[in-house]
C-alpha cells in the first residue's frame, strides 16, 4: 500500500530532503507551507510535476486548518519540520518562536488525538542538540541533562516533553530526533556555515571585500542535511518509539569552518588578535578578509556542542556518510557555480 506523508515546513532545507526521500521511495507527500513560500522541491519539479507531491496553505498556528489538513490527507507519517529555527532571532522573538515551535508542536499531536488517528499517524518531531545548552557533559547523549540556553531551545524543550508525554500517555508512536547543526547547499546564509561558503567564494571572485562574524571560537557539531533526513525516516519505520541523538560525534569551530572554506577557493587565512580584534587575514596578500561584529554575538551562547550518535548507530543502523571535509568542499562547489555577484 502506497504510504502518506505529511511534512510541515516543507519550504525549508530539511522539508526539501525528506521530501525527495519520500519521494524516491514512492510516497505520496504532502507538504504545510505558508502563503509566501515557495519550495525547492517543487522548483525542481516545474517542467515535470510530480503527481505524487502535493501543497496546502497553513501556518502552525492555525490549528483548525491544521485539523482539516490532516483529516483529508489522513498520512501515515508526519514530520515535523516547520520551526522559527533560528537561535539569534529567537532572543528578539520569544513569544513567536514559542507559537511556532511549541504550540505549533502541539496542535500537531492533539490533532491526531482528536481524529483518532493515534494508532495509525506516525509523529517525528525535530528537535535540537540545543536543549543540550551549556552541558556539563561532553558529548552529549539520550541521557545527558538538559540545560536550554536560549529560547529557541526552551520551546523545543516544551516539544520534546510533549511529545513523550503524548506517547507516553496515549501509547502514540511519536519519536524525537535530537538533531545537532546540520547542513547542506540549501541551507539559507543566514546560518554560519552558508555564510562562509558564500563569502569565501564571492570574495575569491571579486564580489565581496570582508566577512563579518561573530563569535568565531564556537565549537559545533556539523554534519550534513541529507543524512540527518534519512535518520528522521528510519526513526518511523521501528517497531517502537524512542528518542534519538542524530550528531557526527566531531566539533569544529567556526573558525575551522573559515579555513576550510578559504582553503577550497585557493585562500589560506592566517589569525592574528584575540576577541573582537581578531582578524582573519589572506596569508598570500596580507588583506583582512574577517573581522568580528558584536551583532553576530547572542546575548548568551552555548559554545560546545557535540553529540554521541551511538544509539542511532546501533538501534537504526543510521551513520552519518558526509564528514565535515566533505560538507565544506560541497557547499563551497555549489557557491561556485551559483554564486554571480
Ligand atoms: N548565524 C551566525 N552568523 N552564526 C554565527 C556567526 C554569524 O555571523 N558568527 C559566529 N556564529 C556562531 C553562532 O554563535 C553559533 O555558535 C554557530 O556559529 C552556529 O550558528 P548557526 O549557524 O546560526 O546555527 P545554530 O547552532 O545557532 O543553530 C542551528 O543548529 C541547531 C542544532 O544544533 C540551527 O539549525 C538550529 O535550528 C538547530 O536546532
Amino acid at each position: 500500500m502506497t504510504k502518506v506523508a505529511l511534512i510541515t515546513g516543507i519550504t525549508g532545507q530539511d522539508g526539501t530532503y525528506i521530501s525527495k526521500l519520500l519521494l524516491d521511495k514512492g510516497y505520496v507527500v504532502h507538504g504545510i507551507k505558508r502563503e509566501s513560500s515557495t519550495t525547492r522541491i517543487e522548483d525542481n519539479n516545474k517542467e515535470k510535476k510530480n503527481v505524487n507531491l502535493h501543497f496546502h496553505f497553513c501556518d502552525m498556528t492555525d490549528y483548525s486548518k491544521i485539523i482539516r489538513i490532516i483529516q483529508d490527507v489522513c498520512p501515515d507519517e508526519i514530520y515535523n519540520l516547520a520551526a522559527q529555527s533560528s537561535v539569534h532571532t529567537s532572543f528578539d522573538r520569544p513569544e513567536y518562536t514559542a507559537e511556532i515551535n511549541s504550540l505549533g508542536t502541539l496542535h500537531l499531536l492533539e490533532a491526531i488525538r482528536t481524529l483518532g488517528l493515534e494508532k495509525k499517524t506516525k509523529l517525528f518531531q525535530a528537535c535540537t542538540g540545543e536543549i543540550f545548552g551549556n552541558s556539563l557533559e561532553t558529548p552529549q547523549n539520550e541521557n545527558t541533562p538538559f540545560r536550554p540556553q536560549n529560547p529557541y531551545a526552551v520551546s523545543k524543550l516544551y516539544a520534546y516533553w510533549i511529545c513523550v508525554n503524548y506517547r507516553e500517555a496515549y501509547d502514540m508512536f511519536v519519536c524525537n530526533g535530537i538533531m545537532f547543526n546540520h547542513e547542506s547547499p540549501i541551507r539559507p546564509d543566514s546560518f554560519v556555515t552558508r555564510k562562509i561558503t558564500k563569502a569565501a567564494v564571492r570574495i575569491k571572485k571579486g564580489f565581496q571585500e570582508k566577512l563579518y562574524l561573530g563569535n568565531l571560537n564556537a565549537k559545533r557539531d556539523w554534519g550534513f542535511a541529507g543524512d540527518y533526513a534519512e535518520a528522521m525516516w528510519l526513526m518511523l519505520q521501528q517497531d517502537k518509539p524512542d528518542d534519538y541523538v542524530i550528531a557526527t560525534g566531531e566539533t569544529h569551530s567556526v573558525k575551522d569552518m573559515v579555513e576550510f572554506a578559504f582553503r577550497e577557493v585557493g585562500i589560506e587565512i592566517e589569525w592574528e588578535g584575540e576577541g573582537l580584534d581578531k582578524k582573519g587575514i589572506n596569508a598570500g596578500t596580507g588583506e583582512v578578509l574577517i573581522e568580528v561584529d558584536p551583532q553576530f554575538y547572542r546575548p548568551i551562547e552555548s559554545s560546545l556542542f557535540v553529540g554521541n550518535p551511538s544509539k542511532a548507530r546501533e538501534k537504526l543502523g543510521w551513520v552519518p556518510r558526509v564528514n565535515f571535509e566533505e560538507l565544506v568542499k560541497m557547499m563551497v562547489k555549489n557557491d561556485l557555480e551559483l554564486v554571480k555577484c
